[in-house]
Formats: C-alpha cells, sequence, structure tokens
C-alpha cells in the first residue's frame, strides 16, 4: 500500500491581494505535492482563505462592501493565484463555507462539554493586523505591535477562553516525543521555549467581532478567528469529497507549511486544540523564511509587495517556480531580486537546460534520422551516477529540503553537459568507425535528460513534459521509479522542440 501524504499551507487572509509571499508558501507545498505523488503516495494537498475576523471586516468596510461581498471578491483572486501558479491543491477551503463552520461549532462544543472552555473577563493590547494580543512588555516603541509597527488597542471584554494553560506538560512532553515535530530544529527549540516561558489561557470567542461563526451556547459571542482558522486544516477533510471519509483516510496531516509569523499559532496553540478536542496531531510542521525584498519582509501591512504574474507573464511560470525554490533556501528567508531572477533564468533554465535539450535533440535528427539509438550499455558508471542523483533527491525530500533536491537535480544537469563536451558527438559523426560510441553518447544524453525530466517535474512540470515530449517519451511517464537508467522508452522518436526558455533581453526586465 502506498503512503498517504496530507500537506497543507496557511489559508491566507482575504483582507488584500496575494503577493509573491504567499505564492512562495503555495509553490513549496506544490511542489513537496507533486514529488510525493512521483512516489506513488496518495497525496492530499489542500490550501484556501481565512476570511473571518475583525481584520476582515474592516478591510470590507474600507472598500464600501459587506464581509462576504469583500471575501468572495478576494478569497476569488486567491483561487486564481493558485490556478496560475500551476497549483494542484485537491482542494481549496474558505471558512466561511456552512460545511465549515458547522464542524468547528461541533469541536468547540466537544471542548466546552470537556471543561476546557470556561467564561473570563481580559484586558489587552491587540493587534488587528494579527489578530492577536501583546503583553505590555511585548509591545515595541510607542506602543506598536513588534510586528507591524501599527498601533494597538486596548480590548477589555468577557470572553470564553480555551484552557491552553493546562497543555503545557502535554506539548512538553510531545516536542520531546516527536523531536521533528517542527522544522528546522531552530524553530522547534522556539516553540519549546515558548512553551517553558508559560502559558495564557487563550481568549477564544469575541463578543465585539460579528464577522465570525457563533459561539453555538453564547450566540452573542463569535470564535476567535485563529480558532476558526486552524480547525480549518480538520473541517475540510469532512466535506471535500461528498462521497468518500476523507478524515478516516488521511487525518492527521503529514507536513504543514507555514512562514515563521505564525509559529506559536501552530506549534503551540493548534496542537493543544486538538487535544482538547481528541484528534490526532499532525505529523509535523515546516517552518520557512521570509521572501525580502530591499531587506523587508514582503506584506501588505508595511506596503512593501512583489506582484507574482508580470513575472510570470515575461518569463513563463516555470521561471518564478524555480527561482523561489532556488535562490531562497527553504528554512531561511532570502532576497527577491531581478537581476537574481534573471540571472538564474538565463545561464540555467535557458543555458544549462533549454540548450542542452535542443542540442540533443538536434544531433539525434542529424546523425540518427531522429530516432533515439537503443542503449550500447557501455554507460554502467554513468547509470549509477543517475541512480545517485535519484537517491539524492528523494533523501533531501525526506529532510523537506526542497532546495537540496532541486540543486541535486541540477548537478545532475550539468553533468550531463560535461557529459556532451567530453564525447563531442559532432566529432564521433564524422568518423563511421566510431559510430558505436556516437550511439551511446546520443543514447546517453537523452537518457539522462528524461531522467532529469523526471527529477525536475515537481518544480517546473510544464518545461518537464515538453522535455519528455519533445524525446518522445510519455509525459505522464513521471513516477520517480521511471527515473532508472533501464526505463526509457525503445525506438523513441525526438522532435526538435520551440525554446523551452526563450532568450529575454535585460531592457524588457527593467521596463
Ligand atoms: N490567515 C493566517 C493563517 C491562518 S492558518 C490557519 C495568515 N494569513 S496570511 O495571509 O497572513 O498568510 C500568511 C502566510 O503567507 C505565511 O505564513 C506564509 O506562509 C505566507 N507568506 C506571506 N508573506 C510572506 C513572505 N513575505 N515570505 C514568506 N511567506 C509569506 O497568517
Amino acid at each position: 500500500m502506498p503512503g498517504r501524504f496530507f500537506i497543507t499551507t496557511p489559508i491566507y487572509y482575504v483582507n488584500a491581494d496575494p503577493h509573491v509571499g504567499h505564492a512562495y508558501t503555495t509553490i513549496m507545498a506544490d511542489v513537496i505535492a507533486r514529488h510525493h505523488r512521483q512516489r506513488g503516495e496518495q497525496v492530499f494537498f489542500l490550501t484556501g482563505t481565512d476570511e473571518h475576523g475583525a481584520k476582515i471586516a474592516r478591510a470590507a468596510e474600507d472598500s464600501g462592501r459587506t464581509p462576504k461581498e469583500h471575501a468572495d471578491a478576494l478569497s476569488g483572486r486567491f483561487r486564481e493565484m493558485g490556478r496560475v501558479l500551476g497549483a494542484s491543491n485537491d482542494f481549496f477551503i474558505r471558512t466561511t463555507d456552512e460545511q465549515h463552520k458547522a464542524v468547528v461549532q461541533d469541536l468547540i462544543v466537544r471542548m466546552h462539554e470537556k471543561g476546557d472552555i470556561y467564561k473570563g473577563s481580559y484586558g489587552g493590547w491587540y493587534c488587528t493586523s494579527c489578530e492577536a494580543f501583546y503583553n505590555e512588555g511585548d509591545l515595541a516603541e510607542g506602543r506598536t505591535c513588534p510586528t507591524h509597527q501599527r498601533e494597538v488597542e486596548w480590548i477589555e471584554e468577557e470572553n470564553w477562553f480555551f484552557r491552553l494553560s493546562a497543555y503545557q506538560d502535554r506539548l512538553l512532553a510531545h516536542y520531546d516525543a516527536v523531536p521533528a515535530f517542527v522544522r528546522p530544529k531552530s524553530r522547534m527549540n522556539e516553540a519549546r521555549s515558548m512553551v517553558e516561558m508559560g502559558l495564557d489561557d487563550l481568549s477564544m470567542s469575541r463578543a465585539q467581532v460579528e464577522w465570525g461563526v457563533t459561539v453555538p451556547w453564547d450566540p452573542s459571542h463569535t470564535v476567535y478567528v485563529w480558532v476558526d482558522a486552524l480547525f480549518n486544516y480538520y473541517t475540510a477533510l469532512t466535506y471535500a469529497d461528498p462521497d468518500a471519509d476523507l478524515v478516516d483516510r488521511l487525518w492527521p496531516p503529514t507536513l504543514q507549511l507555514m512562514a515563521k509569523d505564525i509559529l506559536k499559532f501552530h506549534a503551540v496553540i493548534w496542537p493543544s486544540l486538538l487535544m482538547s478536542a481528541d484528534l490526532p496531531l499532525p505529523e509535523r510542521l515546516f517552518v520557512h523564511g521570509y521572501v525580502l525584498k530591499g531587506g523587508e519582509r514582503l506584506s501588505k501591512t508595511t506596503g512593501n509587495i512583489v506582484d507574482p504574474f508580470p513575472y510570470i507573464e515575461r518569463y513563463g511560470l516555470d521561471a518564478l517556480r524555480y527561482y523561489l525554490c532556488r535562490e531562497i533556501r527553504f528554512g531561511d528567508d532570502g532576497t527577491f531580486t531581478d537581476e537574481g531572477f534573471h540571472q538564474r533564468y538565463t545561464t540555467e533554465l535557458a543555458n544549462d537546460f533549454g540548450n542542452l535539450l535542443s542540442r540533443s535533440t538536434k544531433m539525434i535528427e542529424r546523425y540518427r534520422g531522429g530516432v533515439v539509438p537503443a542503449d550500447p550499455g557501455g554507460d554502467a558508471d554513468l547509470a549509477d551516477e543517475a541512480l545517485a542523483a535519484r537517491e539524492q533527491v528523494l533523501a533531501h525530500f525526506d529532510r523537506d529540503d526542497v532546495t537540496g533536491g532541486v540543486e541535486a537535480a541540477w548537478a545532475w544537469v550539468r553533468r550531463l553537459n560535461r557529459l556532451v563536451e567530453e564525447r563531442e558527438p559532432w566529432a564521433l559523426a564524422k568518423d563511421d568507425a566510431r559510430a558505436g560510441e556516437l550511439d551511446q553518447a546520443l543514447f546517453s544524453v537523452a537518457n539522462g535528460l528524461r531522467i532529469a525530466a523526471i527529477l525536475l517535474w515537481p518544480v517546473i512540470p510544464d518545461s518537464c513534459e515538453a522535455v519528455l515530449a519533445a524525446l518522445g517519451e510519455p509525459v505522464d511517464g513521471v513516477l520517480l521509479a521511471g527515473a532508472a537508467w533501464d526505463a526509457a522508452t525503445p525506438g523513441a522518436v525526438v522532435t526538435p522542440p520551440e525554446p523551452l526558455f526563450p532568450r529575454i533581453e535585460v531592457d524588457e526586465v527593467t521596463a
């Protein structure tokens, strides 16, 4: 039985349009999801939008729309972003879905009945951009939010509280039992110290916020937006497929992605909510860094954003996917620059990969009438190297190291470029006595490219399918098992392709 692999992104706030920061998480999740599909696993990839709370209600008011009208419009943009990015998500959840709201209510009733929810009063500094309270001591200068540098407001009300403090010991025990619960390790340590410092109970309802899920036993309150939002990962499975019980088949998540700003919500609050609701915890969380521009995190609140769509129009989708995977080491911050983007496009995608394909297919046409020669069987060492490349890609993905996986696949592309330079097929073609050597060189480079296309498919799927088509190989043959030396289609006929990554002039870029 193939394993199951349930992967999630955070659900994005619909207060503003998507930018490259959101695109980044969606792309990384998509790359990982595709890689696991190539392993033959039963993958479920979930993303969606977070639509309740004061932040969204205010954004709606500013745009002169009702919260629902506003959420419909903006959720549509996030859905569209996923489509344009080639995201292969199996479901798109909206927290305004009726089914989601009903299951959130069931879950909190369960927690209430258990005695984990009680009424109390609370006063604290609230940042609407974070949708979170801060202690006085955690505020930045001038009583501002440390993340958004915006003024916070004093909020005092009677609320329903979740006994988060009661889960402190169980959380620490879980971190001990599952050291890779949060990756990278530095983030695991950060979560642990948050818990060790002591946890306050969590205000989990709001009397002053109307735009939210009603608390079933107290309709004058709505559920705190983060509790509503976190439960999406579970509620989605209850209705994503009307014909199947996905909870049974897929719960708990295998891997949940997010940026470090929401570590506490996911590594501390989320597992506590699940323990309270008697549900199994996710296997692991991966906390990636920020996409930066000019040293600052991309963020609508600070006005520093990069729109992904112009890059896709100019360079193609795969260029954006490749650049983000490669440039920003997964787990670390990284800077998005136009120059860096152009550079990687030209030297890596166009020269290393695109040119290799066009040279190889042209030589097969010219010297062998377009038919890839059968393997003369003389490249056993190279076959071992191909196997090693695949093993390395797998090992990197086992550690959620997407950047390392792409680098390993790229090292194989470079190896093939060296192979062509070393063997000089154009010189072999001049000497009839060396026809066997020419057959070997042409077979090895075509077969090597076929394997490269499989290894790189999760990152640049459209281009890799074009490579397979040009090589006369089936485009749906992307299982990793097929990235073996002896898995080439016998007698494949090549079709030299349109340039995969056409040259783009720099002044077009800066224009
Ligand atoms: N709605 C909450 C999440 C609820 S999940 C139960 C939220 N939404 S958000 O719209 O602010 O999106 C946050 C996520 O978008 C980050 O965790 C990250 O995955 C992604 N990113 C947004 N900006 C980003 C960068 N500048 N860099 C990297 N990722 C970024 O928080």
